[in-house]
């Protein structure tokens, strides 16, 4: 579960996130951002379009690829910088009923 939280001092960023800002610590990476958010899924799978998710959170598994301000990225491999735009796999889904 990524919903516990420790006491941090650092600052509040702003990111863009499939057009809605969520908030992040400066420092933090950005899948660790966005599953702090309850984004679990960031893309589908080509294959069969079952949900992806990070999973390594160490750059081997690419499962947790996003487009960052036009590239493609590893999420867990990035830090999360105020005003970055972040697109997933996910967002059209989000916004559909
Ligand atoms: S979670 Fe595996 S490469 Fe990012």
């Amino acid at each position: 579960m990524f919903r516990r939280t420790v006491e941090s001092t650092a600052a509040t960023i702003s990111l863009v996130v499939d057009g809605n800002e969520v908030r992040a610590r400066a420092g933090e990476s950005l899948a660790a951002a966005l599953l702090a958010e309850g984004l679990l899924s960031f893309r589908r799978s080509a294959v069969s379009g079952v949900p992806r998710g990070p999973w390594c959170l160490m750059g081997a598994c690419f499962e947790c690829l996003v487009t960052i301000d036009g590239a493609r990225q590893r999420a867990c491999m990035i830090r999360a910088v105020d005003g970055m735009h972040i697109e997933t796999g996910e967002g059209r889904r989000r916004l559909l009923p």
